[in-house]
């Protein structure tokens, strides 16, 4: 049996039918058909505004993603700015991508950023934490870390998009020395320091003004094997002077990545043993929670639990949604557990790995390790997932889906020349519109649906969502689960008054439509025209969708 422990422990190496619900039939005044569900937005019950950073993404060193993902070089036919893909540094613009984390991940705590900086040319190459998992189909830069891209690139990268860069530190295999010299390196003013005119020499004379700090990753496994307390003294040391050159340094402490609270309890009982002022180091707490268990309760194993991405069944899309609609209990669970040491909540959850991890074999580009085939599935995933963070502004102040491109959940897959935008990018785009805003207590009234699990009865919710204003546009995002009923919802608004709205959604008939390099548009927004009539709207959401409304109040 393996674990997911073990499996991070070891390296690459290591490792229905649908019964529908009697209908509730609210009376439509819009209507023909009676809406069975109702979305009833509370203007007068704000709940703190959005980070656009929960709107965030992860690139971790590994595999496909860095090279051949973002990295095709200055020289490459690949069209590019300053090496970097530009296809896709388009589309992160265009959905607004706020921060992104690099360079891992477990990758993180065996990367020294001192090889990725100065002359391209003369850069190490360096063996790396997912080298041995690679195979002989993948290409030399999979295996060994060319250090094409290091701080200079990735900094570049983001300000490209308009991304605020998050660094994950080294934690188990570097000295605290080699932290601080980071952020000096990236931070201190220009002439200032041998490391700022360093930064200078590379073309970038002005400061990187770096404000997020990741102080190791999973420091309980692949980042060290520390128990709680152990890392709590690693993470006082590392973090007890840094330089800032004025700005805040916002420092996040590696997280769990279950339910259970005993990391987060053991972490803050030893920091604060040195007093409660030590509160003031942690800006965040990270929280890891992948979707991998597929098997219905039957397994707890690592590998044996995972489902295909592509082939399966309702039942399995049905799971999926189960298992990663947990992650409201996982916010609400930490939150409660740092209350108990943080009344006033300075510290926030940073969600900064999520999404399904299935098992290999859908790869758009063989031997890129980790690649999975995002699917319509995966899309309705994450509008859920993105709305549970919405509906928790006050306590989620970051979330980085896993992993932007060629991994995990990603937003985009390429190879070469070849780029597609996958169903879980056209939801970041769906979604872009929360961001900053003023997230506002929403009912959503819905009959559940019904499915069979193995032989028992089971429900799920009919439909659920998000909703938040700025100015005078509202946005409701929502999923329909479903994947054979639509929901007709009512929307009445408590506080506001509707003049014009507009929809974009995500569906297919086949619940498993994905976008490939050769069928890249097999699942793309769609827009439906809406009637207002007497400020009453009436919507259809199809079955197996995810939608964003966007509605003008008066
Ligand atoms: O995203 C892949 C891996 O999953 C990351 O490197 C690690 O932090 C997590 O366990």
């Amino acid at each position: 049996m393996i674990n997911r422990r073990d499996f991070l422990r070891q390296g690459a190496t290591g490792a229905a039918s649908l019964l529908l619900a009697p209908k509730i039939g609210w009376t439509s005044a819009a209507g023909s058909r009676a809406a069975d569900s109702r979305i009833e937005v509370l203007f007068d019950e704000p709940l703190g505004t959005i980070s656009p950073n929960i709107y965030g993404h992860f690139v971790e060193n590994l595999s496909g993603v860095l090279y051949d993902g973002i990295w095709v070089g200055e020289k490459s036919p690949v069209p590019n700015i300053d090496g970097l893909r530009k296809s896709l540094i388009e589309h992160m613009r265009k959905i607004k991508a706020s921060v992104i984390r690099f360079p891992g991940g477990c990758f993180a705590d065996s990367y020294d950023w001192r090889d990725g900086i100065g002359p391209r040319e003369k850069r190490p190459r360096r063996t790396n934490f997912w080298a041995m998992g690679e195979s002989e189909k993948s290409p030399a830069s999979h295996h060994y870390d060319p250090n094409a891209v290091g701080t200079n690139e990735f900094v570049h990268f983001c300000k490209l998009i308009g991304a605020e860069p998050y660094l994950a530190a080294n934690v188990r295999s570097l000295p605290a020395s080699a932290f601080q010299q980071w952020v000096e390196y990236c931070n201190s003013p220009a002439g200032s320091t041998t490391l700022a005119d360093a930064r200078a020499s590379a073309g970038y004379p002005e400061p990187f003004r770096v404000k997020y700090w990741g102080v190791g990753n999973e420091s309980w496994g692949c980042g060290g094997e520390f128990t709680p307390q152990e890392y709590a003294v690693e993470f006082r040391r590392y973090s007890t002077w840094l330089p800032t050159y004025g700005d805040n340094l916002n420092l996040i402490a590696s997280g769990p990545y279950t339910l259970e609270s005993s990391w987060t309890r053991g972490f803050l009982e030893e920091v604060l043993r040195k007093g409660p002022g030590e509160l003031r180091r942690i800006y965040g707490m990270a929280l890891h929670y992948y979707t991998w268990n597929l098997s219905r309760g039957k397994t707890q194993d690592w590998e044996a639990g995972k489902g295909d991405a592509v082939k399966f069944e309702p039942v399995d899309w049905y799971e999926l949604l189960r298992e990663g609609d947990r992650m409201e209990g996982l916010v609400n669970a930490h939150w409660q557990a740092l209350s108990e040491f943080d009344p006033e909540h300075r510290v926030k959850l940073v969600v900064d790995e999520w999404g399904p991890w299935y098992r290999p074999g859908s790869e758009a580009t063989p031997g890129d390790q980790l690649e999975q085939m995002p699917t319509l599935r995966d899309a309705v995933f994450s509008g859920m997932t993105l709305d549970i963070f919405n509906r928790n502004p006050e306590k989620v102040a970051m979330a980085n889906c896993a992993q932007l491109i060629n991994c995990l959940n990603s937003l985009y897959l390429a190879h070469e020349d070849k780029f597609v935008i996958t169903p879980v990018g056209h939801v970041f785009e769906l979604y872009a519109s929360h961001q900053g805003g003023q997230a506002l207590r929403t009912v959503f009234s819905s009959p559940n649906l019904h499915y069979d699990r193995d032989g028992s009865a089971t429900t799920f919710w009919g439909l659920r969502g998000s909703a938040s204003v700025r100015d005078k546009n509202l946005t409701i995002t929502a999923v329909n689960p479903s994947t054979s009923e639509p929901r007709l919802a009512e929307i009445a608004l408590r506080g506001a008054t509707i003049k014009e709205a507009s929809m974009k959604f995500l569906s297919h008939a086949d619940i498993h439509a994905h976008n490939t390099f050769d069928q890249r548009e097999a699942v793309i927004p769609q827009t439906k025209p809406l009637n207002v009539s007497e400020g009453i709207l009436v919507i259809e959401f199809p079955p197996a969708s995810v939608a964003a409304l966007s509605i003008q109040l008066i």
